[in-house]
């Protein structure tokens, strides 16, 4: 016991010295506390609408996952995403973009074929997207601004 909490003494007094840019590998996106926001709260909607998609699929309501699913299509995207696209990696957009097509054909599918299992599949596939994304990317906010320690509920804008 004595010897596991050394180990873990030394670990978290070695990991401290490590700047964290070397701890985090991934891809840096610098972007504003504004635009950090936003993609934040379209990934809340991804994990929100995903989890709804699944509880609507357990009901075998395949109207509701048709809907859950449309909310998350390229219909979300067109509001506000247009200053993202100039900020952000064009892979990273394509990716995104490819994950809204595909909650697009979901809906079009649930609509028409009304076949549980073929949608759980079509989201399975589809969340590879969220994974292979977050092991690549990770968000930096540059420029901080005046008020550091700035509320979420001050960030909010136009969408
Ligand atoms: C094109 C890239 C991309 C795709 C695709 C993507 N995400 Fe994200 N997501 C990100 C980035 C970047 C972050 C911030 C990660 C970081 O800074 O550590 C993030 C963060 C999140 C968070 C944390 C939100 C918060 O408030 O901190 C959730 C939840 C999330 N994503 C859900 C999802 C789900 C669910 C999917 C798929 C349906 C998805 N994401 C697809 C890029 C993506």
């Amino acid at each position: 016991m004595k010897t596991i909490l050394a180990i873990a003494l030394t670990f978290i007094a070695i990991t401290t010295t490590v700047a964290a840019n070397e701890i985090d590998k991934r891809q840096i996106l610098n972007i504003n506390e504004m635009q950090r926001d936003h993609v934040l709260t379209e990934m809340r909607a991804l994990l929100t609408g995903t989890q709804n998609i699944l509880d609507a699929l357990l009901r075998e309501d395949m109207a509701a996952v048709a809907r859950y699913a449309g909310s998350l299509g390229m219909g979300m995207v067109h509001k506000a995403e247009d200053h993202l696209k100039a900020i952000l990696p064009k892979e990273f957009m394509q990716l995104g973009m490819s994950v809204h097509k595909d909650f697009d054909q979901i809906a079009i599918d649930a609509e028409s074929l009304k076949d549980p299992k073929h949608t759980l599949r079509q989201l399975s596939d589809s969340m590879k997207k969220c994974n292979t994304c977050h092991a690549g990317y990770q968000i930096r906010v540059k420029e901080p601004t005046a008020q550091p320690e700035m509320h979420p509920s001050h960030t909010h804008h136009q969408h």
